[in-house]
């Protein structure tokens, strides 16, 4: 059976800021809980204003191990100005540029998880050229570029331990339905012999590590 979230954790993520649709906040927080009962930390990239954290902080909790979240903060290439996603409540007017940080910790605040959650802000492949632990889950949800993508897969599968699970977001085979980098790494994952594909929710793919390398 699937793991849930309290009433309360679901709440909480309908209410803050974000872009994940609660069917696949369904299935992110079901594979949290089963990859954190290995014991090693939870890893997201692309951390915004921490919708998606929220349940990977609640399925840490539980299990008593700590949530990690990566994200420079400044937004992606299409949450700019002018562009479709962007959100002009997030730009810091002193420094001109987005800013979600401030709203991310009042959203871990609001669902009382500051506890159990470390924010990493930096750009992902320079966070992940220093981090030298395993991780029991990685979900993958920053740049949607070909650079970007490719960069969270060479910086941070790695560390998946064995049994392990990679989780990546916005993965859309039909171009019609959005952009295709996510879907390109999540090729690249499985043809790496190194991951094996356990569940499809949407555009949200979760593989197992089964095999070593990436
Ligand atoms: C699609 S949003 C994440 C959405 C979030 N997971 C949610 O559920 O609401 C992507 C985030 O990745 C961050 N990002 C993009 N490229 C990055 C990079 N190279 N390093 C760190 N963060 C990055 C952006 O700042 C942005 O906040």
């Amino acid at each position: 059976m699937a793991a849930e979230p309290k009433p309360e954790i679901l709440a909480a993520f309908q209410a803050a800021k974000g872009f994940m649709p609660v069917a696949e906040g369904l299935a992110l927080y079901d594979a949290a809980a089963e990859a954190a009962a290995l014991g090693l930390p939870l890893l997201e990239v692309g951390t915004y204003c921490g919708r998606s954290t929220i349940l990977i902080a609640d399925a840490a909790r539980a299990a008593g191990v700590t949530a990690l979240t990566v994200d420079h903060h400044r937004g992606s290439e299409e949450q700019q100005p002018g562009w479709e996603y962007h959100d002009p409540t997030v730009v810091d007017p002193e420094v001109g540029r987005m800013d979600t940080l401030p709203t991310f910790r009042r959203t871990l605040h609001a669902a009382g998880l500051e506890d159990h959650v470390v924010a990493l802000v930096g750009r992902s492949p320079q966070v992940a050229a220093v981090w030298g632990g395993p991780l029991g889950f990685v979900f993958i949800d920053g740049g949607h570029t070909d650079e970007h993508a490719n960069g969270d897969y060479e910086g941070w599968a790695p560390h998946v331990a064995e049994g392990g699970l990679l989780v990546i977001h916005d993965v859309f085979p039909d171009p019609a339905h959005g952009g295709q980098a996510p879907y390109r790494v999540y090729l690249r994952a499985l043809e790496s012999g190194a991951f094996t594909e356990i569940s499809v929710t949407d555009s949200l793919r979760v593989l197992r590590r089964t095999g070593s390398g990436t």
